[in-house]
């Protein structure tokens, strides 16, 4: 009875109509209702049960000892709550607590939960499809330094997000980028990096495999075949995707492949899925081409509606056969309709675009966009990492017509082309 729980490596947001928990550990996002919010944020200082109880009350919680137990046993699980063996405080963070409900805006939430960082746009290869239109001569002229990075990070880590994801042209060629992501490393920011580096050798692979709040490493491979995936990306391409990704199962490194899909590659899916198998890579990504950026060389292998279909459908037996592993919960909860002739869930969906809610983006040169689409589009520009706070950009008031469409009709996404409707 006098043992004492704590909460251990968590983020804990309360936000206007959920309480969303980000867990360091498992590196995933998890709703939870009030009263376990409630409940959770006492024990950022170690606590036995009988004085949570006490303390509940005081709040007008009350709560028998069975349910408290039952909710402890729920939350040790994925190690949310711990044993406190060393009586010391948890590591957890608590963000918007003192902030009242009724002063939250009801069309997003308070700070981004994600943001993208565009380190550079330039890369070593030159892609056919490449969004970013990323090449070895690609423009450079006031990126970011490292002291500037720095300065970025803090704000951002001030602003409560709880993951970057870097990428862009080629991350790891950014000068000092160890140094960049060991500094968002140590402000327990989560982090997807996103790579196609040929030159991987295994002392990167050990770098990579010692960041402790890596949440996915993403690397690409777009065919099964050397001949197919080279004709997109760059000679001998494949064999370098291969050997990298070895020296990642090597390091014991969970690994993420993204595989870029259109109408001439949608019929070795099925290769691919095992080819990525045999790599021992722990997650397999699907995007369709997107018409964005340097896409126009590939204009006529846009997927079709009728391919998307065909995509996602195969996408959801693999999902559901075991072959492909994801970690996005829409998958995993919709194995229901692998079989299913008429799932259909994306169509048209080539350019939507959905992340004023949770996300936006900052671009090497500092500016800010929502996404890299509208970014490649040049459109909705919102202010600068260098005069504005992320909150301030955040709360743009350009946004505001945007998020009213969430207000209004509970949709995320809008298309890119009536963009124009919402500025
Ligand atoms: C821009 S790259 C940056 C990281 C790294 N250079 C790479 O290629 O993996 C990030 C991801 O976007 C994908 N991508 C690039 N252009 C795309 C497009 N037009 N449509 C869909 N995905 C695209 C890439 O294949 C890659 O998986
Ligand atoms: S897709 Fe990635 S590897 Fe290819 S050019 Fe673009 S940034 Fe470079």
């Amino acid at each position: 009875m006098n043992t004492k729980f704590k909460l251990w490596n968590i983020i804990l947001r309360k936000e206007f109509f959920w309480w969303i928990i980000y867990n360091h550990t498992i590196k995933n996002y998890k709703q939870i209702n009030k009263d376990a919010y409630l409940i959770l944020r006492l024990l950022n200082k170690p606590l036995t049960i009988n004085e949570l109880i006490n303390t509940l009350k005081l709040s007008d919680l009350d709560i028998e000892i069975q349910d408290l137990e039952k909710f402890f046993n729920d939350f040790s699980k994925d190690k949310t709550i711990i044993v406190d063996s060393d009586e010391s405080d948890s590591e957890a963070m608590i963000f918007f607590d003192n902030i009242d409900y009724k002063d939250m805006k009801t069309d997003r939430l308070n700070a981004p939960t994600n943001m993208s960082i565009y380190i550079t746009q330039r890369c070593p290869k030159a892609c056919k499809h490449c969004v970013s239109r990323s090449a070895p001569n690609a423009p450079h002229d006031y990126e970011l330094n490292k002291e500037q990075w720095f300065k970025v990070l803090k704000d951002i880590r001030n602003s409560w997000v709880t993951t970057i994801v870097i990428s862009w042209g080629e991350p790891m060629i950014k000068e000092n980028i160890f140094d960049i992501i060991e500094e968002a490393d140590r402000l327990k920011l989560s982090l997807i990096l996103l790579s196609d580096y040929d030159e991987m050798t295994e002392n990167i692979a050990n770098r990579i495999k010692n960041i402790k709040n890596l949440e996915d490493f993403q690397v690409s491979l777009d065919w099964a075949t050397e001949k197919t995936h080279d004709w997109m990306r760059w000679e001998w391409s494949f064999e370098k995707s291969k050997k990298r990704m070895k020296l990642l199962a090597n390091a014991w490194i969970k690994y993420t492949v993204s595989s870029v899909i259109h109408k001439n590659n949608l019929f070795e899916l099925e290769s691919m899925v095992k080819l990525v198998n045999e790599l021992w890579a722990t997650f397999h990504y699907i995007s369709p081409l997107s018409p964005y950026g340097r896409w126009f060389f590939m204009n006529k292998y846009l997927l079709s509606d009728d391919e998307l279909k065909i995509l996602w459908q195969s996408y959801i037996k693999y999902v559901r056969d075991w072959l492909v592993r994801t970690r996005n919960s829409y998958w995993v909860n919709n194995v229901g309709k692998a079989d299913d002739k008429d799932f259909h869930p994306f169509k048209k969906s080539l350019t939507l675009i959905s992340n004023w809610f949770y996300n936006f983006s900052v671009k090497w040169q500092w500016d800010c966009y929502l996404d890299s689409k509208l970014w490649s589009s040049g459109t909705l520009k919102l202010w600068n990492v260098l005069e504005n706070s992320i909150l301030e950009i955040w709360n743009n008031p350009k946004l505001d017509k945007l998020r009213w469409t969430y207000w209004e009709n509970k949709s995320i996404y809008i298309n890119e082309e009536n963009i124009n409707n919402y500025i």
